[in-house]
């Protein structure tokens, strides 16, 4: 399409800004609208660079008022905006519901009454729950088993989702990503909390036995596939986002101190995360079939992303002595014990 106005929800966040400056850059005719609330993990230092070639509106995705102003005159809605954190929805899962399941129906309602083209949900491979204790690959077409408050309401969200596609008609595509790693990370998720971690010399705290695998995929993977999935993706439909790497926590923890040729005596194995998913694994072939291929290997991209902390210490230093950062911390880590004592 070679003119269109694009809404982008929590753009200032981790993967929606990097989404946001690939479409500046491959669209040049594009408008793009941002409408993202600011929370904690979002940052305006995401979009740097970009002002004054996107509109960017602080707000509520939950709010109807601000997002049907905001959504006026869009073609389609890129929707990233989210609570994301795992550990958090285990200490208060209220925002999730709020921001995840409210946010999303409200989007979905506004895009009926004003004649949206498409609806891309950016959902996540946590909706299908633990695959441990087997080597199969979950498929678009497997049940639900979400296992975390965080992954209950991204499941809920999708449901609405595929709900608006079938009972009214609106053309809705769903990314299911695997874990993602990369520059602007907020240092709460395993590969930026350790990197700024190490960075310090202070302790890696690895849950568990570190056994835990994530199928780990570069940030730009992750937006080259929606921008696929937004072109040419079929309507009501969903499709798994992975890098078919599969890495655990102690290999996570090993990889990044050996980037930073710090001592393995930084790991420290601290009381495992309840209801602790073992293992997510996808595969992305559905998607593959419209054309889209990751580019980074596990191998580049980590140290990579690494060199990346070390070179940014004003973006996560700035964060990490902030109240949001501190509380849970302070709240979540202080209570898990290294395992051995
Ligand atoms: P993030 O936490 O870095 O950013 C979320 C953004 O949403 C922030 O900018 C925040 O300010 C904004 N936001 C939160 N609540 C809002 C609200 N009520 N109204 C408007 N804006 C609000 O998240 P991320 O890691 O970039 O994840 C983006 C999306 O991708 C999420 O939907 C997440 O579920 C999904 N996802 C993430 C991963 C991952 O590994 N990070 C993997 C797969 C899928
Ligand atoms: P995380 O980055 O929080 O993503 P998610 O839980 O959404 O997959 O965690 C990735 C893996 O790393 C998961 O198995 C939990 C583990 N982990 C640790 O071992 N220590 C930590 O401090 C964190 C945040 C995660």
């Amino acid at each position: 399409m070679i003119n269109r106005t694009l809404l982008i929800t929590g753009g200032a966040g981790f993967i929606g800004s990097h989404y946001v400056h690939m479409v500046a850059r491959d669209h040049p005719n594009w408008t793009i609208r941002v409408l993202d609330l600011l929370t904690y993990c979002g940052n305006l230092a995401n979009l740097e660079g970009l002002e004054g070639r996107i509109e960017f509106t602080k707000g509520d995705i939950a709010d109807p008022d601000t997002v049907n102003e905001v959504m006026s005159g869009c073609d389609a809605v890129v929707h990233f905006a989210a609570e994301s954190h795992v550990d958090r929805s285990l200490i208060d899962s209220r925002p999730f519901i709020h921001t995840n399941v409210i946010g999303t129906q409200v989007l979905l309602d506004a895009c009926r009454r004003q004649d949206v083209q498409r609806f891309l949900h950016v959902s996540t491979d946590e909706v299908y729950g633990d695959v441990a204790g087997t080597d199969s690959l979950s498929l678009e077409s497997d049940p639900f088993c979400p296992r975390s408050p965080y992954a209950a309401s991204k499941a809920a969200a999708e449901h609405l989702v595929q709900a608006s596609h079938v009972s009214f008609g609106l053309d809705t595509v769903i990314t299911r990503g695997s874990n993602t790693y990369g520059p602007n990370q907020y240092p709460e998720k395993i590969i930026p909390l350790f990197s700024t971690n190490a960075i310090d010399d202070a302790d890696l705290p690895i849950y568990g036995r570190g056994d835990a695998v994530r199928d780990y995929m570069h940030v730009e993977d992750h937006c080259l596939g929606i921008a696929t999935v937004l072109e040419h993706g079929k309507a009501g439909e969903a499709y798994n986002l992975g890098a078919r790497l599969e890495v655990n926590g102690r290999e996570v923890a090993e990889s990044i101190l050996q980037a930073m040729h710090k001592p393995e005596s930084l790991m420290r194995y601290v009381d495992d995360r309840p209801g602790h998913d073992y293992r997510y694994a996808v595969d992305p072939s559905k998607a593959e079939s419209l054309g889209w291929q990751r580019q980074w290997s596990f191998e580049d991209g980590l140290p990579a992303t690494v060199q990346w902390y070390a070179n940014h210490e004003s973006w996560w230093r700035d964060i990490k002595a902030g109240t949001h950062y501190k509380s849970h911390d302070a709240a979540w880590y202080e209570s898990r014990p290294s395992a051995s004592s």
